[in-house]
Parts: structure tokens; sequence; C-alpha cells
């Protein structure tokens, strides 16, 4: 890094358990670069149980804010004064911002991601224009729930193997939310504008997921969160149904945009290639 701190820059961050992973000191610093700003973007693990310690110690403003990621998120909404309603429908906060009076205001940019990696990737998309599925009830199911919900979808399907779950979303969320078991997948389907998945199957080898993509209709797109690989199997086989794909890295960058704005008071810049960075680091290819 060639830039020079000064005693006065301005310093935010990503707390998460690990944190080793984050691509967002990486994404954030380079936007800091590209504008030249006295700032810098760090990134903080404190132990599990030492999250809300943390927390409260940067009351005040000693810092300007942080993202938080796994497995924060949900605390950090809970220690918040002011969360918005973004945040209150997600049930999770991924950033947190330090008022110089104490107040800790918490909001939710992940949704905002999700539907800003839709724009990019698939041009022209309405998320307001058919039925939206997502496969998957834990914490990132429920955050794209409420922001489908949000940007307008007539109904918003949550289809999980445990229906217990995706039940308890749509109570939270509202009565065009509709809990189904996994193996309705092909009927749900059927009539989808999108599907998501946000499930972690295919992580941490617990399997890949079972579902006839080649179900939907010919306009639905589809849509994975994970993004190492860029191209997962799910993914693979959206593409080979001939489906128009987004992939998880795109909402990476999406959520990080309005954080960046958050913290520093500026857009970040336009010319710097941050996607093609977080590929070099993930030591990934753009698809061709
Ligand atoms: P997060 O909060 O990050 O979204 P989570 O709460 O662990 O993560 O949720 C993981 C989701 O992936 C759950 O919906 C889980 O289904 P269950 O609720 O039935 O456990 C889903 N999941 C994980 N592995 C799966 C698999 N092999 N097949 C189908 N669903 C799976």
């Amino acid at each position: 890094m060639s830039r020079t701190l000064s005693g006065g820059a301005r310093v935010a961050g990503v707390v998460g358990a690990p944190v080793r992973h984050s691509l967002s000191p990486l994404i954030h610093n380079a936007w800091i670069e590209g504008l030249g700003l006295d700032a810098v973007y760090a990134p903080f693990c404190p132990p599990e149980t030492g999250f809300e310690a943390f927390i409260q110690g940067l009351r005040g403003g000693a810092i300007a804010g942080l993202n938080v990621t796994l497995p924060f998120k949900e605390q950090a909404l809970s220690l918040a004064d002011a969360p918005t309603p973004a945040a209150q429908a997600a049930g999770a906060a991924n950033l947190l911002l330090f008022e110089p009076d104490g107040t800790l205001r918490a909001d939710n940019t992940d949704g905002a991601g999700l539907l800003a990696a839709f724009a990019g990737q698939a041009p022209g998309f309405d998320p307001a224009a058919a039925p939206v599925v997502i496969l998957g009830a834990g914490g990132a199911a429920r955050g794209a729930a409420a922001a489908f919900v949000a940007a307008g979808a007539p109904e918003v399907r949550i289809l999980n193997r445990t229906l217990a779950r995706a039940q308890a979303i749509a109570e939270r969320l509202g009565p065009r939310v509709s809990p189904l078991p996994l193996d309705q997948a092909p009927a749900a389907f059927e009539d989808a504008g999108a599907v998501i998945n946000a499930t972690s199957a295919g992580l941490s080898g617990q399997g890949e997921l079972d579902v006839p993509l080649a179900a939907t209709p010919e306009g639905c797109v589809v849509m994975d969160m994970v993004y190492k690989p860029l191209i997962t199997p799910f993914l693979a086989q959206a593409e080979a149904a001939g489906r128009r794909t987004v992939d998880g890295l795109a909402m990476l960058i999406g959520q990080a945009v309005p954080s960046f704005t958050a913290f520093f008071g500026v857009a970040p810049p336009s010319g710097i290639d941050v996607r093609a960075l977080a590929l070099k680091s993930l030591g990934l290819n753009e698809r061709v």
C-alpha cells in the first residue's frame, strides 16, 4: 500500500470469527486508495464470547463503523439502539455505525447487495414480476426473503429441508411468504421469476442440493450466494438449463457499496475493478 495514514485517519472495518477469509478489507481499501482518502478498513476477530464487550467499547465513535459477518450478525442487531427497518426485517445487521454521542446504529445492506447483484448480472430482472423461490431457511435466507418482500415480490416461497424453520420466517415476514418443504421444488419452480440458493449445502462437504432447475421457466434467473467456486454446481446446472445466473461475489460487492458510503461519506470510485481483485485473491477466473 503506497498511501500514508495520518493521525486523523478515518477508521472502519469488518468483525467476524473467523475473519481471515474476508474479502471486505481488500475491497474497501482498494476503493479508499482509489479515492486517495485518509482512511483505513481493518479486520477484527474478537473471541466469540467477547463480541458484546468489543462493540460496547467502541461506542462514542472511536471508529466510524463496522461490517459484521458470521457469527455475529444477529447479536449485532440486538446491541443496536437504532436499527433500520431493513435490519429488523432481516433479523440481522451487517453494518454498525458508531455515532459520536454514543448511539449505535445498525443497518443491513445484504438485501441491497442481493438486488444490486441481480440488477448488474441479470439486466431487466424485475423482482416484482413473479414469485421468488429461496432455498434454505437460515439467516441468509431470511435476509434474502426480507429484501424481496420489500422489493415488491408478489410471493416469496421459502423451501427448506426442515419446514419449521421456513414457517418461522413466514411468521416474521407476513402473508406474502410461503413456507414449503424442499421436495416441493419442482412445483414451486414452475412460475418462478428467480431461484436463490441460500443453503449451506455444498459448503464444508455437506453434499449438493438436488433440485430440478430445468423445471423453472425460461426467463427465470438463478442465483447462488456462495462465491467459491464462482460457478457452483448449482449455477452450472442452471446454465446447462439455459438460465441466466447471478453469483455470490456480485452480492458481496453489492453490499459493500452502501457500507463504504456510510463509513466514509462518499460513494466508491467507479474506476476500480474490485471484482477482478477479489477473483485474483480467491485464485479464481472470471467466467468466459
Ligand atoms: P445461515 O444462517 O448462514 O443461512 P444456517 O442457519 O446454518 O446458515 O442455515 C443453513 C441452511 O442450509 C438451512 O436452511 C439448512 O437446512 P435445515 O434448516 O433443514 O438444516 C440448509 N442446508 C444445509 N445443508 C443442506 C443440504 N445438504 N440439503 C438441503 N438443505 C441444506
